[in-house]
């Protein structure tokens, strides 16, 4: 399926798919082998859907790689997504540069490991002026610390005296988010059967299809894709308004 399958409407693409990237250790347990496997084998998942968006003319991906709440994981899993994640940027950069993926990290980059961030960092300048995808990347990511520090932000402004509590509106407040461009996603895909939404995008989903799959995220590959777009656009968004002419 290297170009979009002739089922979906390339009109009604989603513009932003947001992805919750779970099942990787379920996946493993399933095969008897250890949750680092199931994470591996989920990296290569990734980078062949990034490509894809490319193929299929998704403009933009955001992904949730690692969670506010993951550091409660075991010391020895942390570390090893730590690495994976390094290691994938620095043996993956030159490849997507070239694809024209735009890369950024959305979320506290401040704790994570000073290589890590320096690779992050490195990424997300070479690849700034790409035009290809946007590929957003949540990692420490937690949505009511964005919105939290979205407020204190907010908040300075006004002690300061540049701003005006009435002047704050829902533009005022996504311009302090971790997302300050772009369009919201259109549609938010979560794999492993879970249903919630584990403290991502709490603000930018507020109008966003949900969908959920049973598939682990490594098992999510383009023919799973194609049938959550599939899904997509047999969904009838009104965003409040009465039916339109696709469910009358
Ligand atoms: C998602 O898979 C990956 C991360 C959260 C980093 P999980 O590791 O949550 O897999 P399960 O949910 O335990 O199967
Ligand atoms: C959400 O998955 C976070 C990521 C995919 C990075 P989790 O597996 O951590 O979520 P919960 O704990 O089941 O809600
Ligand atoms: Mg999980």
């Amino acid at each position: 399926m290297k170009t979009l399958p002739v089922d979906i409407d390339r009109d009604r693409l989603p513009q932003h798919v947001a992805f919750i990237m779970d099942g990787n250790g379920r996946w493993a347990k399933q095969r008897g082998l250890p949750r680092i496997a199931g994470h591996r084998q989920g990296a290569r998942i990734l980078k062949d859907l990034v490509r894809c968006c490319k193929d299929w003319g998704i403009p933009t991906l955001t992904v949730y790689a690692f969670s506010t709440e993951n550091w409660q994981r075991p010391l020895k899993e942390v570390e090893f997504l730590m690495r994976l994640f390094e290691r994938l940027l620095r043996k993956e950069l030159t490849e997507m540069h070239q694809a024209g993926v735009r890369l950024q990290f959305l979320g506290d980059l401040s704790e994570l490991p000073a290589s890590l961030q320096t690779e992050m960092t490195q990424a997300c300048e070479i690849t700034a002026q790409n035009q290809g995808v946007t590929f957003n990347v949540a990692v420490n990511y937690g949505s009511r610390l964005e919105i939290t520090r979205a407020f204190q932000a907010l908040a300075q402004q006004v002690k300061q005296g540049v701003l005006n509590p009435e002047d704050i509106d829902e533009t005022t407040i996504s311009q302090q988010l971790y997302t300050p461009d772009g369009p919201d996603p259109d549609l938010l895909i979560r794999t492993s059967g879970e249903q919630r939404l584990s403290n991502y995008l709490l603000w930018q989903l507020a109008y966003t299809e949900l969908y959920f799959t049973e598939h682990f995220w490594p098992d999510f590959d383009r023919s799973a894709f194609h049938v959550a777009l599939l899904a997509y656009q047999q969904r009838d968004r009104r965003f409040g308004k009465v039916a339109t002419a696709l469910s009358a």
